[in-house]
């Protein structure tokens, strides 16, 4: 090994600057050349449906407000009052107009002044477009609202590029809030992130999904400025190497699989699929093979599903593959997409501390028409150890990343030693990360 290399010990699977993860610098570097450039998902459709509907998504310094107009469009501008730099709206609500709480100034859902408190003080200095709401981009995908800062960025079809292309079979834009949950989590932005970002963790973080059979081993691939993994078994790539538990009543150990998914995540899985899989369990030969089970439970699944009104996307075995397990959507957003479901997270800095961040997890399921519910709180529990509330999957993972964020720190570690397979996702985001972060 040559010097050089013992002095970047990240050198051969991807480099990563750990002092990314603490020094309030690369925050700093964060709110000029990241947030202000990246397009990053705000919230959901499904939440601003009514013209009136107001959400504020808050990053970095900025808070944006995103608004649905009486015309049906979707607005987003800076949520900060003209007059005296008041931030305008908190949270989410209706209104017909903006209004600063501070001297009463209102905007209309166009972002255009319609009322100033005594305004014949000003005589004629006051400007109409110096006074409108300074606008943000602003678009869907998914069901998703997407805004980016910058004036002059690329479309957000551009952005997304492949990563778009792939989950479009998968119909998000059809789905749902069923639950949404939040904390304050003791590690920064990113680490939040990397942990669901590879599989390589799965059996060892969460060794009790060995017990029902998974995975081993995990490819991922990048697709741009985003990254995936999944048992993808695709030309160029090791196929997945599977542990299979030996059980003399596949059909009880699938239906016991998806008891325990519904109690440790209650997500990767629906009620019906859990359902599903304890009729098979009931009925079934115990000498059914585990495939059969799993193939007999999602037949099943699909059916009671469509006698309700949910009917699951015509998903081609290519389109699943593709789909793979998990996606990182560049900067923070991560996807878990499945036929009727979907986990998602969303990480951000938690002001200006970068050993912590805000840290969102959902999930989205389909619903049959006019049945999804009207409003899902999002619940918070900074919590790390609550098992009741959180579930034994994500508690897992949360005690990963706050023992990452503590341990990176020691002087004696150098930085991530990337698995050029299963982490590329990782790999793949300091990349692009330390591209914004180097553009003036
Ligand atoms: S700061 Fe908003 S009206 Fe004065
Ligand atoms: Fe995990």
């Amino acid at each position: 090994m040559t010097t050089q290399e013992q002095e970047s010990p990240t050198k051969k699977s991807g480099t990563v600057i750990k002092e990314s993860y603490y020094e309030p610098h690369y925050l700093a570097l964060e709110k000029q050349r990241l947030w202000p450039r990246a397009w990053q998902m705000a919230c959901r459709e499904e939440e601003l449906t009514e013209a009136g509907n107001y959400i504020t998504y808050d990053i970095g310094d900025e808070s944006i407000v995103i608004v649905r107009s009486p015309a049906g469009k979707l607005n987003a501008f800076y949520n900060v009052c003209q007059h005296r730099g008041r931030r305008l709206a908190r949270g989410c609500g209706t209104a017909q107009r903006l209004r600063c709480p501070f001297h009463g100034w209102q905007w209309d859902l166009d972002g255009k002044n319609v009322f100033v408190t005594q305004r014949d003080d000003w005589g004629d200095e006051l400007n109409e477009d110096e006074i409108r709401l300074k606008p943000v981009q602003c678009d869907t995908w998914g069901g998703f609202v997407f805004v980016n800062l910058a004036p002059d960025c690329e479309p957000l079809e551009t952005y997304l590029g492949e990563a778009a292309k792939t989950l479009a079979p998968f119909q998000l834009d059809k789905m749902r809030f069923r639950w949404r949950k939040w904390l304050i989590m003791p590690c920064n932005w990113k680490i939040a992130l990397e942990a669901f970002n590879e599989g390589y963790h799965v059996n060892v973080t969460h060794f009790r999904l060995a017990q029902y059979g998974a995975t081993t081993f995990h490819v991922s691939r990048t697709h741009g400025i985003h990254s995936m993994f999944g048992p993808l078994g695709a030309k160029g790539t090791q196929q997945p190497q599977t542990i299979t538990p030996t059980t003399a009543n596949a059909p009880k150990q699938v239906a016991e699989f998806y008891g325990y998914l519904k109690k440790a995540l209650d997500s990767n899985m629906t009620d019906t699929i859990l359902e599903s899989a304890r009729h098979v369990a009931e009925n079934a030969p115990n000498d059914l093979p585990r495939a059969q089970a799993f193939q007999q439970t999602f037949q099943m699944a699909m059916q009671d599903d469509d006698a309700r009104g949910v009917s699951w996307p015509k998903l081609t075995s290519e389109q699943l593959l593709a789909g793979g397990t998990d996606w990182h959507i560049f900067p923070n957003m991560v996807l878990l997409p499945m036929a009727t479901n979907c986990l998602g997270y969303r990480a951000r800095p938690n002001g200006d501390d970068p050993n912590t961040c805000i840290f969102e997890v959902y999930q989205l399921e389909r619903f049959p028409e006019g049945k999804a519910p009207r409003q899902v709180e999002n619940l918070r529990n900074d919590d790390i150890y609550d098992e009741a509330f959180w579930g034994e999957i994500l508690l897992q993972d949360f005690q990963q990343m706050e023992g990452t964020h503590r341990g990176l720190k020691s002087a004696s570690y150098q930085g991530p030693r990337l698995n050029p397979i299963q982490e590329k996702p990782i790999s793949n985001f300091h990349r692009v990360y330390q591209e914004y972060l180097s553009r003036p």
